[in-house]
C-alpha cells in the first residue's frame, strides 16, 4: 500500500460526517453535479473509454470490469437501453451500499445520470431492498431534488439529453440480488434467475440491452469523470484499481464502513477500526460476506484485492469483513449461515433447493454433537456435488463457508462429537465434561 494512494481516500465517504450530506445544497456545495456537466460535454463512447481506462471493477462482488460491461451494449439494437442499479444489498455482513445511499444519495443519482448517458439509456431503475424503507425514501427525495434542479427529466442542463429514474422497492428476497432474478422481479414476476447467456447487456430488462451495476460501482463514476482515469488507477493494485468501501462487523472495536484503496490488508483495516475487541484474538473472518470461503489469522496480511484474496483461496466478493474471535463456535456460525441459504434458496434448481436442505440437516447433527466422522465426509461430498452445479451463485456461496471451515477447523468439528455437544455451549460443556 503506497502512502500516497492512502492519502487520496476517503472519496465516496468524504462528506458522510457532514451535517446533512444527503441534501442537494450540501452536495452541490461540495462540487456535486459538476462531473455531470463535464460528462454531458463528452461523447458517450469517450465516457465508456474513460471508465475502461480507470480500471473500475464491479463492486457488487464479482469484480467484472465496469467499462467493458458498458461496451457490450449493442448500440445498433433499436430497442431502448436501460441502466439498472442493483441496490438489493443482502449478502450477510455487507453494509456499504445502504450507508452510501443514506449519507450521499446524490452521488448515486449523479452516477446514474452519467452512466445512463454513456450507454444511451433514457430510463434507469434503482432496485432497492424492500426492507430498508428509510433508504427508499432517502433516494426518492434526492431524485425529486434532482428533477426540481433540472439534473433529471427532459433536456438535462440544456443538452437535449432526457433521463427518468424509477425507484423500485423489492420484497426482501436475497435471490433478487442476483441480476437476472432482479430483472424478473422488476418485470413483475417471481424473482428467479434466468439462464445466461444471453447476458443482460444483450437481452436484459424487457429483453432490451441492459447494464446492471452495483450502487458503489455507479457512485464511483462521478469522481472518475472529475479527476480522470489516471487519478483513479493510481490507487489500488495492478489489476484491482481504485478505492472501495469495506464493511467491518462482528468482534471489532469500531465496526462500520472503512474506505481505503483496494489491496489494503485486514491487519491495516483492523488498526483503523481499533482492533479485535479488547482481550480477544482473531479466530476467523470472511473477506466478502458468508458466500466467500473463510480465512483465519494466518491471512491478516493478504492484500484485499481480487487477485490477493483469490490466491489465498477465497474471494474478495462484497468486501464484507466479518470478524469472529475465539469465543465463537465455527460450526454454529456455519450452521447459522447455511440456514440462511436454505431459507433464501429460490427452489428453481435441485442442487440448491434439495442440497441446502441436506446441508442444514447434517450440520445441525454435527453441531449438536450427535454426528460421526462419516457425517463430516458426507458433508464434504454434498458440498462437492453442489459446487458449480446450481443455476446461479447462491448454492456456491452456501458451500463456501462449510468447506473452508472444515479445512481450517476440522478438530473443532471432531470436538463436537467427542464431547457429545458444542464445546462452546456452557450447558453442554458441563454435561459432557
Ligand atoms: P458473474 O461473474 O457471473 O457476472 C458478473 C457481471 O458480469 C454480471 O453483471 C454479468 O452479466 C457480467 N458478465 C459476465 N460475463 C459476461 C459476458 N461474457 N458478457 C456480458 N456480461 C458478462 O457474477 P454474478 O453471478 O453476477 O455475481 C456473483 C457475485 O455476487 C459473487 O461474487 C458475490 O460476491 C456477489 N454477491 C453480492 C451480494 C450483495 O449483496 N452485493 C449478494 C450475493 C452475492
Amino acid at each position: 500500500m503506497t502512502t500516497q494512494a492512502t492519502q487520496l481516500t476517503p472519496v465516496l465517504s468524504a462528506t458522510w460526517r457532514d451535517d446533512t450530506p444527503w441534501r442537494l445544497d450540501s452536495y452541490t456545495r461540495a462540487g456535486g453535479y459538476e462531473a455531470l456537466d463535464k460528462a454531458l460535454g463528452m461523447q458517450p463512447d469517450d465516457l465508456i473509454q474513460l471508465v475502461k481506462d480507470s480500471g473500475l471493477r464491479g463492486r457488487g462482488g464479482a469484480g467484472f470490469p465496469t467499462g467493458m460491461k458498458w461496451g457490450f451494449i449493442p448500440q445498433d439494437n433499436p430497442k431502448p437501453k436501460y441502466l439498472v442499479v442493483n441496490a438489493d444489498e443482502s449478502e450477510p455482513g455487507t453494509c456499504k451500499d445502504i450507508p452510501l445511499m443514506m449519507a450521499s444519495p446524490h452521488t448515486l443519482v449523479e452516477g446514474v445520470i452519467i452512466s445512463s448517458y454513456a450507454i444511451r439509456a433514457n430510463t434507469a431503475f434503482i432496485y432497492i431492498r424492500g426492507e430498508v424503507l428509510h433508504v427508499v425514501r432517502r433516494v426518492q427525495a434526492a431524485i425529486a431534488e434532482a428533477y426540481a434542479a433540472g439534473h433529471l427529466g427532459k433536456d438535462i442542463h440544456g443538452t437535449g439529453y432526457d433521463l427518468d429514474i424509477v425507484v423500485h422497492a423489492g420484497a426482501g428476497a436475497y435471490i433478487c440480488g442476483e441480476e437476472t432474478a432482479l430483472l424478473d422481479s422488476l418485470e413483475g414476476r417471481r424473482g428467479q434467475p434466468r439462464l445466461r447467456p444471453p447476458f443482460p447487456a444483450v437481452a436484459g430488462l424487457y429483453a432490451s440491452p441492459t447494464v446492471i451495476n452495483n450502487v458503489e460501482s455507479i457512485a464511483s463514476v462521478p469522481c472518475i469523470v472529475s479527476n480522470g482515469a489516471a487519478w483513479f488507477s493510481s490507487m489500488g493494485t495492478e489489476k484491482s484499481k481504485g478505492m472501495t468501501l469495506y464493511s467491518l462487523s462482528g468482534h471489532v472495536e469500531r465496526p462500520g464502513q472503512y474506505e481505503a484503496p483496494l489491496g489494503i490488508t485486514l491487519r491495516e483495516l483492523l488498526e483503523m477500526a481499533g482492533g479485535v475487541r479488547a482481550g480477544h484474538e482473531l479466530k476467523f473472518w470472511t473477506p466478502g460476506g458468508s458466500s466467500t470461503p473463510l480465512l483465519t489469522a494466518e491471512h491478516l496480511d493478504v492484500p484485499l484485492d481480487y487477485e490477493g484474496v483469490g490466491a489465498a483461496g477465497s474471494m474478495l466478493g462484497t468486501k464484507a469483513l466479518q470478524i469472529f474471535d475465539e469465543t465463537v463456535c465455527v460450526v454454529r456460525a456455519v450452521l447459522r449461515w447455511t440456514e440462511f441459504y436454505k431459507h433464501e434458496s429460490c427452489g428453481k434448481c435441485t442442487p440448491c433447493r434439495e442440497g441446502t436442505w441436506w446441508l442444514v440437516q447434517v450440520l445441525a447433527r454435527l453441531e449438536k454433537g450427535i454426528g460421526t466422522e462419516d457425517d463430516l465426509e458426507q458433508l464434504l461430498d454434498q458440498c462437492d456435488n453442489i459446487l458449480g452445479r446450481s443455476f446461479c451463485a447462491l448454492a456456491d456461496g452456501a458451500v463456501s463457508p462449510i468447506a473452508s471451515s472444515i479445512q481450517f477447523f476440522r478438530a473443532e468439528y471432531l470436538a463436537h462429537f467427542e464431547r457429545g455437544g458444542c464445546p462452546f455451549d456452557p450447558v453442554a460443556s458441563t454435561l459432557f465434561a
